[in-house]
């Protein structure tokens, strides 16, 4: 059983419970195009020039200039567990049979109805080696300089202007729904808080606190 995950009161907004529907729910719609997406990260705490970190997180640049998370469709007469663990191999090198991921790092589904669209959303966590290895094999994967311009970590601190780091990184453009995922998986994961997240969305649309 799968319901909609909860979510915290500092993203109770539109833009991030719209189309949420149980995984379910998802599965009586027709004519719908699948895809699931994933939030790998591994813990990794330590201090930077820039300011404190907790963890390197996955994202990737797209082809299209806009930042996402790995994965993509799920094919026809594909399973979506199949189709996200091989959009994983062809996007970062992952190898599917030594690290599946599997529905214990299951998290959410949105439907988009203006695309005809379920996508499913999945976070999970890795070992700090696994993450690099990741990183690494993500230069030699298929679709790496076609789909994929570039695996990156996401800038997880405020800088002392409140503004550079995480709130900067934030106002890039995203692909569908992955920014909301993104602080959803920073929720669920504990590496920031509800306090924190509230405060890197103000900062990010530069509001003084
Ligand atoms: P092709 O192999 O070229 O078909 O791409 P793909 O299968 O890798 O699909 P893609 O990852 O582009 O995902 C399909 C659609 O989901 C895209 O058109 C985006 O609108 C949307 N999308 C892409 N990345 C994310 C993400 O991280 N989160 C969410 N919610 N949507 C995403
Ligand atoms: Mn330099
Ligand atoms: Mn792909
Ligand atoms: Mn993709
Ligand atoms: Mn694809
Ligand atoms: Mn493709």
């Amino acid at each position: 059983d799968f319901p909609i995950p909860e979510i915290p009161s500092c993203l109770q907004l539109r833009t991030v419970t719209k189309g949420l529907i149980p995984l379910a729910e998802s599965k009586k719609l027709d004519n719908y195009r699948m895809g699931a997406h994933v939030c790998l990260w591994a813990r990794q705490e330590g201090r930077s020039m820039f300011g404190e970190y907790r963890a390197a997180v996955m994202m990737q640049l797209r082809f299209d200039g806009t930042f996402g998370f790995p994965g993509g469709l799920v094919d026809k007469g594909e399973d979506m567990m199949e189709g996200l663990n091989r959009e994983l191999m062809e996007e970062i090198g992952w190898d599917p049979s030594a690290h599946p991921v599997t529905w214990s790092d299951y998290y959410s589904t949105q439907v988009a109805g203006d695309r005809k669209l379920v996508l499913h959303f999945f976070i999970k966590e890795v070992t700090l080696e696994q993450f690099i290895a990741l990183e690494k094999s993500c230069l030699q994967s298929r679709d790496y300089g076609k789909e994929v311009m570039g695996s990156i970590r996401v800038p997880l601190y405020t800088m002392d202007n409140m503004y550079n780091g995480l709130p900067a990184f934030l106002n890039n453009k995203f692909a569908g729904t992955s920014k909301q995922q993104l602080l959803l998986a920073l929720h669920h994961s504990k590496l920031l808080t509800e306090h924190e997240i509230s405060d890197v969305i103000l900062k990010s649309q530069n509001l003084k606190l």
